[in-house]
C-alpha cells in the first residue's frame, strides 16, 4: 500500500483521485490545500483522513510515502523539492516544471534523495499509445511524425473579458505567463512528450506562435494561445499543432515507408489502427484497409499513471523507462526554445541562480 498526500484541490486531483482508486495498492492518506475549508470538503468528498494546509507539515508525516502535485505549473519545482528533500516520493502533474534549469534541479533532487520522480503524463501511459509504440517496426523507416491537440478553451472566453476589462477575475493559471501557463504548457506538451518519448530530441525546431498580451497585476504580459511546430530529425520530420483558441479533430500519425500507424487523439487514446502502405491516389482505386488496434478501455484512464508509479516503487526503481527524467529534460528544453521562438518569457526564466 502507497500513502499518498495530494496536493491542490482542483479539478485535475478529483479527475486522477477516480483513476488512482481503482489500484488496490493505492491510499489517499492526505489532502493538502492552502485553505482550510476547501481541504475539509475535499477531503469529505473524496474521504481522505488527514487535511493539511501547509505542505512543510504534510511532508514531515511518517504515515506519508509520497505526495502528487496537482497545482499549477509555476508551483512545482519548489514543492516537489520541498517534499522529494523530505524522502518522499514524487508524481508531479505535466509539465515536470517551467523550464529545462527548474527540470534539473528536480532531478539533482531525486537522486541526491533517493526518490523516485516521474511526471504524470499520461498520454505516454495510455494502452493505445504503448499499441503503437510496440508495432512501430510494422512501418518500416519512419518519415513523418504529425500530432495535433486542439482544444477552444472556456477559460479563453474568461481571458478575452479580463482583457475587455469586463471582468475582475484573475487570468486563470492555465493561460497565466506568471503561473507558467500557456497554450504550450497546457496542451501543446501531449503532442511533444510522446514525440521526444519516440524519436528523441530533434535537431531543428521552427516554431510559429499566436500569442495575446494578458493584464497580470500592473502589467501585460504577452501569453502563448496556439502554436504551430516543425521539426528536424536524421531522415524525418515531425510536426505539432496545438490550440486553445480552436478546435481540431486531426488523428496523430507515424507514416513510414511502409504504412501509418495512427491514433484517434493524443492526449488520451482511444482508437488505434494500422494503415499499409497503398493509399489511393484516386477515387477509383480502393486502397488498403484500416486495421484496428485499439486495446480495450481500463477502467478509468487516469489508472495508468498511478499503476505505472507504484508498479515502479514496488520494483525499487527511482525512474520510470516510459516517462523517463531524460525525456521530460528533453521537452522543457524543447518548450524552452518554443518560447523563445515566439516570445513568451515565464518568471521562473529569469530566476538568477
Ligand atoms: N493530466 C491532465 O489531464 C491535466 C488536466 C488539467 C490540468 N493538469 C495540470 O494540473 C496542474 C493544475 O492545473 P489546474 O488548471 O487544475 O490549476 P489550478 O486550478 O489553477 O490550481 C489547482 C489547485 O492548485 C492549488 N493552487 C493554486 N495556486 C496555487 C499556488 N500558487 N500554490 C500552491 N497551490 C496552488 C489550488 O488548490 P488549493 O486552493 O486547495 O490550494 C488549486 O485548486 C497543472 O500543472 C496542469 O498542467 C493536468
Amino acid at each position: 500500500m502507497i500513502r499518498f498526500g495530494m496536493v491542490g484541490t482542483g479539478r485535475i486531483t478529483a479527475w486522477v483521485l477516480k483513476g488512482a482508486k481503482l489500484d488496490p495498492r493505492f491510499r489517499a492518506e492526505a489532502i493538502c490545500s492552502r485553505n482550510g475549508a476547501s481541504g475539509k470538503t475535499f477531503a469529505s468528498a473524496h474521504e481522505i483522513p488527514k487535511v493539511y494546509t501547509s505542505l512543510e507539515e504534510m511532508v514531515a508525516d511518517p504515515g506519508i510515502d509520497a505526495v502528487y502535485l496537482g497545482t499549477p505549473n509555476h508551483t512545482h519545482c519548489d514543492l516537489a523539492i520541498l517534499a522529494m528533500k523530505q524522502g518522499k516520493h514524487v508524481l508531479c502533474e505535466k509539465p515536470l516544471a517551467s523550464n529545462a534549469r527548474e527540470v534539473r534541479e528536480m532531478i539533482d533532487t531525486a537522486r541526491s534523495s533517493g526518490v523516485l520522480l516521474m511526471e504524470a503524463m499520461i498520454s505516454t501511459l495510455n494502452p493505445n499509445f504503448l499499441q503503437v509504440k510496440r508495432r512501430l517496426p510494422e512501418v518500416g523507416k519512419i518519415r513523418h511524425f504529425f500530432s495535433a491537440f486542439c482544444q477552444y478553451s472556456s477559460k479563453y472566453d474568461l481571458v478575452r473579458k479580463i482583457i475587455a476589462g469586463e471582468s475582475d477575475a484573475p487570468v486563470p493559471s492555465s493561460l497565466n505567463p506568471d503561473c507558467s501557463g500557456g497554450a504550450l504548457m497546457d496542451i501543446g506538451i501531449y503532442t511533444l512528450y510522446p514525440m521526444v518519448a519516440l524519436f528523441g530530441k530533434p535537431s531543428g525546431i521552427h516554431a510559429c506562435v499566436t500569442t495575446c498580451e494578458v493584464p497580470v497585476g500592473t502589467v501585460r504580459k504577452t501569453v502563448d494561445l496556439q502554436g504551430a511546430v516543425l521539426f528536424e530529425y536524421d531522415g524525418m520530420t515531425a510536426e505539432i499543432l496545438y490550440s486553445k483558441i480552436a478546435d481540431s479533430k486531426l488523428r496523430t500519425e507515424i507514416s513510414g515507408e511502409d504504412g501509418i500507424l495512427s491514433l484517434d487523439q493524443i492526449h488520451i487514446a482511444r482508437q488505434a489502427e494500422f494503415i499499409p502502405r497503398g493509399i489511393p491516389t484516386s477515387g477509383r482505386a480502393a486502397g488498403p484497409e484500416a486495421v484496428d488496434l485499439t486495446v480495450p478501455p481500463e477502467a478509468d484512464e487516469y489508472l495508468c499513471e498511478f499503476r505505472e508509479f507504484i508498479d515502479l516503487l514496488e520494483r525499487g526503481k527511482k525512474e520510470s523507462t516510459r516517462n523517463s527524467l531524460s525525456t521530460s529534460l528533453a521537452v522543457a528544453e524543447i518548450m524552452d526554445e518554443i518560447r523563445r521562438q515566439g516570445g513568451v518569457v515565464f518568471p521562473a526564466d529569469l530566476h538568477i541562480v
